[in-house]
């Protein structure tokens, strides 16, 4: 692997987003930046997960998500679901139903609501496609940049 990775894949242009999951009794939601969307028609988003988050458990006994569009000012948020120790993330913020019942983070910049399509492995992650059923602006603002949380998810340290 080129030494070098961990600082310019930082240059790849990536927002921050909070997914949300849910199946028949639980709801959970990580942070994740690698999401992208994959096809106009049907509409399709890709987003790559760690397959031992608790999150991917719940995403692939529900097979609903929410990709949830975080705010340049919303670092804690990040942060928070980005922690792994905390079990109990959903208490203390502001969930609403989507049209499919999976949560929304009501403070996001705006979200997407969405159905499992298919998943694809791809090394130490695996690709989830989801089919886009709903989506809309919740807030004003800016949206976060990956390189805005330094190394929040500490990535510095995977590339070896
Ligand atoms: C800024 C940031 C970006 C992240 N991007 C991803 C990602 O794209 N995919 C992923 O699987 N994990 C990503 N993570 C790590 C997960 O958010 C983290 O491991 C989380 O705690 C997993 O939650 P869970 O085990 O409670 O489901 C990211 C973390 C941060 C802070």
């Amino acid at each position: 692997m080129p030494n070098n990775l961990a600082t310019v894949a930082k240059l790849l242009t990536h927002g921050v987003y909070v997914i949300a999951v849910k199946d028949d009794t639980r709801e959970h939601a990580f942070t994740a930046a690698w999401v992208m969307q994959v096809s106009f028609d049907p509409p399709l988003l890709a987003f790559s997960i760690n397959p031992q988050h608790y999150s991917y458990q719940i995403l692939k006994a529900g097979g609903l998500c929410s990709i949830n569009v975080l705010a340049h000012s919303q670092l804690p948020i990040a942060a928070h679901f980005g922690d792994s120790s905390i079990r109990d993330k959903m208490s203390g913020y502001s969930w609403q139903p989507a049209q499919s019942g999976v949560p929304v983070l009501t403070e996001a910049l705006a979200y997407f609501d969405c159905v499992l399509s298919h998943v694809t492995p791809a090394g130490d992650h695996e690709i989830v496609v989801c089919q886009i059923v709903d989506a809309g602006i919740l807030n004003n603002g800016k949206p976060m940049r990956y390189s805005d949380t330094d190394n929040l998810d500490g990535a510095d340290d995977l590339y070896r």
